[in-house]
């Protein structure tokens, strides 16, 4: 499954020859000012919860690709309001075969606030099954025991999770995480992107690497084949 990560908690998928861009805050990130926001390929666009850091561009890349906003329920509905041409609502634990294959909700503990204070539901994360394998995208979390449904569930290919502290899992929890969901390929996403999200990638790494696991730290704009 080729990932192409776009900074910050934004990455894409290509399974089933279809490309599944996940949380795309491009234009606001600091750090990704490399990255054309206009070029950037999508068929399902997964929102993980309501908070600008994670809606960011999707309203003008669903409408410029026209492609299938999944989220929850109240995410979904504000952003059809703000002009997304099309919506998929889930709730946790719902699940519904697309064209690329099976995305479920799953818990998050995080808040989900949308970017004019309307009620966002509840955080997730996404379970995604397909033929090409599976993923996790723990959105923003923290630790929780609920991962290990994740892994008892499903065998995954890689996770990306939140590794940046400070409003979610910091590098410690993480490798706990990546325990939970019986995954050794690991994306991190959600660090560096503001100050006190700032990590050390080289400890980072090197957690992971202790704990018999890879923690991949992609530039934006990188692509990796997992
Ligand atoms: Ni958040
Ligand atoms: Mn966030």
């Amino acid at each position: 499954m080729k990932v192409t990560y776009y900074g910050h908690a934004c990455f894409s998928v290509v399974v089933s020859g279809k490309t599944l861009l996940f949380d795309p805050f491009i234009s606001g990130n600091p750090l990704a000012r490399a990255i054309e926001v206009k070029s950037v390929p999508a068929d399902f666009i997964l929102v993980s919860h309501g908070h600008d850091d994670h809606v960011g561009d999707t309203v003008g890349i669903a409408k410029r690709t026209g492609a299938l906003v999944i989220a929850n329920f109240e995410v979904a509905m504000w952003l059809e309001k703000q002009g997304a041409p099309s919506v998929h609502p889930l709730n946790h634990g719902g699940g519904f075969k697309f064209d690329f294959g099976r995305a479920k909700l799953v818990n998050a503990i995080h808040s989900s606030t949308m970017p004019d204070g309307t009620n966002g539901g509840n955080a997730g994360g996404f379970v995604v099954e397909s033929v090409d394998g599976n993923f996790y995208f723990s959105g923003d979390t923290a630790l929780t025991l609920d991962m290990k449904l994740v892994g008892e569930a499903t065998p995954l290919k890689f996770a990306a999770l939140c590794i940046g502290d400070n409003f979610t899992m910091g590098p410690d929890d993480a490798v706990k995480a990546a325990e939970f969901v019986r995954c050794r390929e690991i994306l991190g996403v959600h660090y560096d992107t503001f100050p006190p999200i700032k990590i050390d990638h080289a400890i980072a790494v090197e957690k992971f690497r202790a704990a018999g696991k890879t923690l991949h730290l992609l530039r934006p704009g990188d692509a990796f084949d997992f």
